[in-house]
């Protein structure tokens, strides 16, 4: 076992996702998303599953809280889903304000300290009209301001942190090029004019935040960074590594934290985009200053210059492909390496230097209950080893501050579909019977024990 590297006032959370739990899509006055229509597409997710029912999270978030509490979860990170709030993307409905005000009442009377995520992919549909719509159009930004300032009027007394979009690189790049996710479309210039708006989304929003949120809110954004790793030390594929790690960490790290995007950026992007929908200044909105950086991790990628085995080239490009790694991997295929963690936040460290939240971390498996229990070792191990990654980074003087396991509950996983569970809870989907599984029971005692 490892030493205390915890910090005392280090905080142990767990992580959802509106869309991925709430269900109840008809109730409350809640309008359409990109992922309602999304997974109502033939073809779009494993088995035909949608976001209908997930969970129930919606109807049953008492006995969810309850859940947290009785593991001593100490911070909640979720998600609002904006076309409950806005269900045409632009009016106010109250009813959806109003649950997610007692949501965070719940929290609050129990304890727990709430980090309102405003966009986790779930865009009203009405605002992805036409060739040209979703994170294409250059109205988002102020749409996605007025959503920000609705919530931050709303809750911004109750909620003490608040994070802009979750993993922008997501809505981009597998919304916009290679269409694995809502709105589904697959042209890879398209990811780079999507991810900046999504930046500039981000900047603005925070610029309006801090004029309504009281003095203290931490506010960030959540970035799943890629830790990337050259498939081999052949000149092409160190320069495929480069090539990925612009692309996809420093087209967001550059204009948030250091003044704009690069040359580097711009010169291994020609023929991909020609970035003429920045306009002057945007960088600068983009560039508003943050509280704190929210980074979500599960693997390290590994690229090279040629197609590896699946032939899949790395989304928005096809200038670098996948590479395999070797060693364990999970069911989503996703490798099992919890140094990369270590790795990651020392850079993070370097290249940004604010204090970091992981926000999400997990693993997915097929668990099933047998006898009331489910015996999730594999989960177990995934997280201590990344909890000691996180010890490992802290002991380096990286300023990290929290850890939010993903996830509460098995939950709707995107175009998985709800085969791969990554819950500490185990949610059978027949009757919403929720089953703690022994990773639940492991992170309560680490949280207990404040140690690994
Ligand atoms: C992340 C998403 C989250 C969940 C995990 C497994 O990319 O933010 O919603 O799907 O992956």
């Amino acid at each position: 076992m490892s030493g205390n590297g915890f910090p005392r006032d280090f905080v142990w959370g767990v992580a959802t996702s509106a869309y991925q739990i709430e269900g109840a899509v008809n109730d409350g006055g809640r309008g359409p998303s990109i992922w309602d229509t999304f997974s109502h597409t033939p073809g779009a997710i494993d088995d035909g599953d949608t976001g209908d029912v997930a969970c129930d999270h919606y109807h049953r978030w008492p006995e969810d809280l309850d859940l947290m509490a009785e593991l001593g979860i100490a911070a909640y990170r979720f998600s609002v889903a904006w076309p409950r709030v806005m269900p045409d993307g632009r009016t106010v409905n109250q009813e959806g304000l109003d649950f997610y005000r007692r949501l965070v009442d719940g929290l609050l009377e129990r304890g727990i300290r709430p980090l309102m995520t405003l966009y986790h992919w779930d865009l009203p549909q009405s605002l992805d009209v036409g060739d040209a719509g979703g994170w294409l159009s250059r109205d988002l930004p102020d749409r996605f301001v007025d959503f920000a300032l609705v919530l931050g009027k709303e809750l911004g007394d109750r909620v003490g942190a608040v994070t802009t979009l979750n993993e922008p690189w997501c809505s981009a790049y597998l919304g916009y090029a290679s269409g694995e996710h809502a709105p589904g479309r697959t042209e890879d210039a398209l990811a780079y004019r999507a991810a900046h708006h999504l930046n500039l989304a981000h900047g603005r929003a925070v610029s309006a935040l801090r004029d309504v949120l009281p003095t203290g809110t931490d506010i960030s954004v959540a970035l799943n960074l890629h830790q990337v790793q050259a498939a081999s030390e052949r000149p092409d594929d160190v320069a495929a590594a480069h090539h990925v790690d612009l692309i996809a960490n420093r087209v967001f790290l550059d204009p948030m934290f250091a003044g704009g995007y690069s040359d580097d950026l711009r010169a291994t992007t020609v023929g991909l985009t020609d970035w003429s929908f920045v306009r002057p200044g945007d960088e600068a909105e983009i560039g508003v200053a943050l509280d704190s950086l929210c980074v979500n991790f599960y693997n390290p990628s590994r690229v090279g210059a040629d197609p590896g085995a699946d032939g899949r080239p790395f989304p928005g490009t096809h200038r670098a492909f996948f590479a395999d790694i070797p060693g364990p991997h999970t069911v989503m295929g996703w490798p099992i390496v919890p140094s990369g963690l270590t790795d990651l936040l020392l850079r993070v460290q370097r290249d940004v230097g604010l204090p970091v939240h992981v926000t999400e971390n997990g693993l997915a498996a097929y668990d099933v209950v047998v006898d009331g229990a489910v015996h999730d070792q594999e989960r177990i191990d995934y997280l201590h080893d990344h909890l000691a990654a996180v010890e490992a980074a802290l002991r380096q003087g990286v300023d990290v501050r929290s850890y939010y396991v993903w996830t509460l509950l098995d939950n709707f996983e995107w175009a998985w579909g709800y085969q791969k569970r990554f819950g500490l809870v185990h949610v059978d989907f027949a009757d919403q019977r929720r089953t703690l599984k022994d990773s639940a029971r492991w992170y309560a005692d680490v949280i207990a024990r404040h140690a690994l």
